[in-house]
């Protein structure tokens, strides 16, 4: 005990009172046992106010909680689309949807390759599906999941406004675009000129702008339900079962009109994928977490941090992940089209002629823009949505598990030789699914594609295995798979 240093402390005892010095002393360190026991008590009261409500800290102990516990310190409510019983068209629509009845060969729906419980994708890991009147013709590209696209806008060549909601001046806009070599867009910088960017539409080169618009094309589309002509498909809906629901919704007229009776039937399997809710069910986990419902696993959160991190994995440069400012709930993509040059995929019948190329945006499937070779070899970023279920990835369906895309994404620069097969000299063909002369037109500027060869990968492997766990946490059915 050192008396002179405590003589140096001041009085805890207010003036007037004369208790002799060790009296003051043991009250002193009572007092300062209470208080420090106090301040203790309230520390871990706090602590657990914090993990229990991390929504109601400030930003600085909610990030401490998050990484804790999981937590999302900032829930939101999500503006889910209402769901409200199946209208008569949508109901109709439901029918046509799983009548193989409309196909050639009376064996293939839309549910044929757009199986529900594969979240309206393929059910199988086929690169691509067979189709026409005896199921033996190959297909060009894998199916892609039908949900989440109630929110799909038209096809559109515009600038990149990233998540800003500002007006532009479309005339200006569109003199600027002529003559870009590529229309890059960086999270990081903004360009002197807004980047013009394909966006919105259906199927993988946005040639269909609507549901309903799009539903034709597989119909008679030779390599899929193979009709030879609308008319046909016409014939075919009038000796279905539900034939006289067309008449009931349209009138009896209908029945004589072969390109009303389409049109509607068409517009009734858009409706059946707006309105049912199998189509944008928002149940995942992580829809929870950001309501604040669900915590994330530690491998969890580290693969969102790193989702989310521009300078990183930067998947959320693309493939959005945030709320919109009212509440809609995010798709995992800006629906914009890339091209990332993903490899050949040898498996693909028609990718046996060396000279067949599938370039996207600037055809063979489109034709409207084949002199904008600026476009060739983009694609439209798919949600991420219900991905970790799928069994074929990407346009050309090449790869098979999400470990396959996660080394591409990271080697793709830095060590294009796992990438990209080799030819006879040697030499790393690097993005051998398109022609040389529209390489430039891959994106090299976005994280993780700016890495140069040699560098250091964007993610180790810990990395990798986490951002699989984040992208598990996008399947619908949590709360159902619970219980
Ligand atoms: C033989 C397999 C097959 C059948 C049958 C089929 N589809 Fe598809 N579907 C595909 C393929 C392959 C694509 C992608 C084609 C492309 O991008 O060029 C696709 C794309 C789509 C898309 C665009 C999705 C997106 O993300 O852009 C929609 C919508 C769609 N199909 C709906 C339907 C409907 C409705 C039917 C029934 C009338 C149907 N499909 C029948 C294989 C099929
Ligand atoms: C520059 C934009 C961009 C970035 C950054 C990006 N993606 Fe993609 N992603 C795309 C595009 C475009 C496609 C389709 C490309 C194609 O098929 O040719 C795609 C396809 C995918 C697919 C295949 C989905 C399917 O249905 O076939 C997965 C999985 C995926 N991305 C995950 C990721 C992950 C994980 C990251 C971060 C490491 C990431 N993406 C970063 C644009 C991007």
């Amino acid at each position: 005990m050192n008396h002179s240093s405590d003589t140096a402390l001041p009085s805890p005892l207010p003036a007037g009172g004369e208790p002799g010095p060790v009296i003051a002393r043991r009250s002193r360190r009572k007092r300062l046992a209470w208080s420090a026991a106090g301040i203790a008590l309230a520390f871990v009261v706090y602590c657990a106010y914090a993990l229990v409500y991390p929504e109601r800290m400030p930003p600085a102990v909610g990030a401490i909680v998050e990484d804790l516990t999981g937590a999302n310190p900032h829930p939101v409510h999500l503006l889910r689309p209402q769901n409200a019983p199946l209208s008569a068209v949508a109901l109709l629509g439901k029918q046509i949807f799983f009548d193989t009845s409309l196909s050639a060969s009376g064996t293939q729906s839309c549910a044929s390759c757009h199986s529900p419980q594969h979240s309206y994708g393929p059910d199988n890991a086929f690169p691509v599906q067979l189709g026409g009147a005896h199921l033996n013709q190959a297909g060009y590209r894998p199916p892609p999941s039908l949900t989440y696209l109630y929110r799909q806008a038209p096809f559109s060549i515009g600038p990149d406004q990233g998540d800003t909601d500002a007006p532009v001046d479309m005339t200006q806009l569109a003199s600027q675009a002529a003559g870009m070599q590529r229309a890059q867009k960086t999270a990081l910088a903004a360009p002197a000129a807004p980047a013009m960017v394909p966006q919105g539409g259906l199927f993988w080169d946005g040639r269909a702008d609507t549901l309903q618009d799009q539903a034709l094309g597989p119909l008679t589309n030779p390599v899929e339900m193979a009709n030879a002509t609308p008319e046909d498909v016409a014939r075919k809906l009038l000796q279905t079962r539900y034939v006289d629901q067309f008449r009931q919704l349209f009138g009896p007229t209908i029945v004589g009109n072969p390109s009303l009776l389409i049109s509607e039937a068409m517009f009734a399997v858009g409706r059946y994928q707006i309105e049912d809710p199998s189509f944008h069910a928002f149940s995942s986990k992580y829809d929870d977490w950001l309501e604040g419902k669900a915590r994330l696993t530690r491998a969890e959160l580290h693969g969102l941090q790193l989702f989310n991190d521009k300078d990183k994995a930067n998947c959320a440069g693309c493939h959005l992940s945030q709320p919109s400012k009212d509440g809609l709930p995010p798709l995992f993509t800006d629906t914009q089209y890339e091209a990332l040059g993903v490899p050949r995929n040898p498996a693909i019948p028609a990718n046996k002629n060396p000279t067949f190329f599938d370039m996207g945006v600037c055809g063979p499937f489109r034709h409207d823009l084949v002199q904008q070779t600026q476009y060739c070899g983009m694609f439209l970023t798919p949600t991420l949505r219900n991905a970790a279920q799928r069994k074929v990835f990407f346009h050309n369906g090449v790869y098979h598990d999400l470990k396959q895309v996660m080394d591409f994404y990271n080697l793709r620069n830095t060590a294009p030789e796992k990438i990209y097969p080799r030819d006879a000299a040697g030499k790393v063909r690097k993005y051998d699914d398109l022609p040389a002369q529209y390489h430039a037109n891959v994106d090299v500027g976005d994280a993780p594609f700016d890495r140069k060869f040699g560098d250091q990968p964007a993610m180790n492997d810990q990395d990798i295995q986490d951002i699989i766990a984040f992208m598990k946490t996008l399947s619908d059915g949590y709360q159902d798979g619970k219980s």
